[in-house]
């Protein structure tokens, strides 16, 4: 049997470099799954691909800074599958926008805390009730190692992934009664979102000089497997935690 089978997951950031892998694993898994992502072509692209593939997959063009749109993703889950299992938070906006912190303007901070903490709050509370019904609830939430570590010029990201993290960890103590686990992954998988700012470009370029692995992890081989675990009813009393999937190339304390 697969590991999600019977599962019905909500992916964000689905048309993006980690949202379309963890889609493309949880189908092979068995979940049926709802794809939000802001480029409508893309997310649709990538459903289109898992229902050639035999799996089942819903997109759903979504701006996550827009409550309207949040509402819209969770009632096609519910209206398709008739339950929600999973909710995988993987989108963050104005990843395009970094700035130093001496620079950073309130809309900068305002846009990255809206796509990203913020929303992915709306996401869990208005996914809550289906999960407290079924008695079971992963929660997997995208943080970043720059907002443990602090990385110069990354300054409206870093504090928005910081309340990725409290935020996750507050649902963690608060709904786990509920059957609800909730849980931070770190990626440092080579996706295109490096490609977006100067300062993403830089960090690639380190972090794939510098990882222990000698290489840089692809988003499907070294990422999805941990995710699917966090999904899976074997990690539900894996709860609160922050989970980097670097190969070693951050050791926090
Ligand atoms: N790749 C890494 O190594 C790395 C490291 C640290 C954190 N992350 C985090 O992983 C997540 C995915 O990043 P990625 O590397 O796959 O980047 P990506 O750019 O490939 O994917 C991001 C996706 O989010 C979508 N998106 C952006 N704004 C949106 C909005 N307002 N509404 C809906 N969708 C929106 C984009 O269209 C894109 O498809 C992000 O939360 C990112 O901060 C990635």
């Amino acid at each position: 049997m697969t590991q999600l089978e019977g599962r019905v997951a909500i992916i964000t950031g689905a048309a993006g470099g980690i949202g379309s892998a963890v889609a493309r694993r949880y189908s092979e898994e068995g979940a049926r799954l709802v794809l939000a992502d802001i480029v409508g072509d893309r997310v649709e692209a990538v459903a289109e691909t898992i229902t050639e593939a035999g799996g089942t997959a819903v997109a759903v063009t979504c701006d996550v800074a827009k409550e309207v749109d949040i509402d819209k993703v969770v009632q096609t889950a519910v209206e398709n599958y008739g339950q929600i299992d999973i909710m995988a938070n993987i989108a963050q906006g104005a990843m395009g926008d970094m700035a130093y912190l001496d620079e950073t303007t309130i809309d900068q901070a305002t846009t990255n805390f809206v796509t990203g903490p913020l929303q992915s709050m709306l996401f869990m509370q208005k996914c809550l009730p289906h999960m407290k019904e079924r008695g079971y609830g992963r929660i997997i939430n995208t943080a970043s190692h720059s907002a443990v570590m602090g990385a110069p010029g990354f300054a409206p990201y870093e504090m928005a992934k910081g309340a990725i993290m409290a935020l996750t960890r507050n649902a963690s103590q608060e709904w786990a009664k509920y059957g609800i686990v909730a849980n931070t992954f770190m990626p440092v998988v080579r996706t295109p979102a490096y490609d977006l700012s100067e300062q993403g470009r830089a960090a690639a370029e380190s972090m794939a000089a510098n990882n222990p692995t000698g290489r840089f992890g692809t988003p499907y081989e070294d990422l999805t497997p941990v995710l699917v675990f966090l999904a899976s009813e074997g990690a539900g009393y894996v709860n609160g935690q922050l989970i980097g999937v670097d190969g070693g190339g951050f050791l926090i304390a």
